[in-house]
């Protein structure tokens, strides 16, 4: 598949972008650092409500069948951040390593990357990755996976062909 075919949807999760209070830079930002990769089908700003993210995580899966879902924001530890949580209810299994590689470039950066929950797995077929709110935050984590991401994408959707390692 060419890269550019893939379809990503980018779900902001923040209680004030919901209602306006605050401009989603994050999810803008993601929009940019993801082309080239997938084209963007679906961007929603929604609040920080379980229920609310679960429907709609399963709804661009389920629905429409995206490849590839980029959540920013809800991530720590705050009573509000209930984004990985959403998240594992509705995977059919996690990919640890990558969660863990995100970690572990960002503790390099901050030691409050150890705060992130995020997690990143797979329902059906597509790729559902958590990343933190701010746009720093979600720019570092993005880049670590970015030159991954073809390949997960392509084996995700059924590429038969060996791994080779370069
Ligand atoms: N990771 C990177 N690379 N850079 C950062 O600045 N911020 C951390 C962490 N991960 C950060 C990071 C902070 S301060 C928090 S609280 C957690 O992400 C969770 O962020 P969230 O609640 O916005 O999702």
């Amino acid at each position: 598949m060419l890269e550019e075919s893939y379809r990503v949807g980018i779900l902001t999760l923040s209680d004030k972008g919901s209602c306006g209070e605050r401009e989603d830079e994050s999810g803008a930002l993601l929009a940019e650092l993801v082309s080239g990769l997938a084209k963007v089908v679906r961007y929603q700003v929604v609040a920080d409500d379980q229920d609310k993210i679960i429907l709609m995580l399963k709804s661009w899966v389920d629905d429409l069948h995206l490849d590839i879902i980029l959540t920013t924001g809800g991530t720590g530890l705050s009573p509000r951040d209930v984004t990985p949580q959403a998240t594992e209810a509705v995977l059919d299994y996690q990919v640890p390593g990558m969660a863990e590689a995100m970690r572990a470039a960002s503790f390099k950066i901050t030691p409050r990357a150890m705060l992130s929950r995020a997690l990143v797995g797979v329902r059906r077929q597509t790729l559902i990755i958590n990343l933190p709110g701010s746009p720093k935050a979600a720019r570092e984590n993005f880049e670590v996976l970015r030159p991954v991401l073809p390949h997960a994408l392509a084996k995700l959707t059924g590429d038969p062909t060996d791994c080779a390692v370069d």
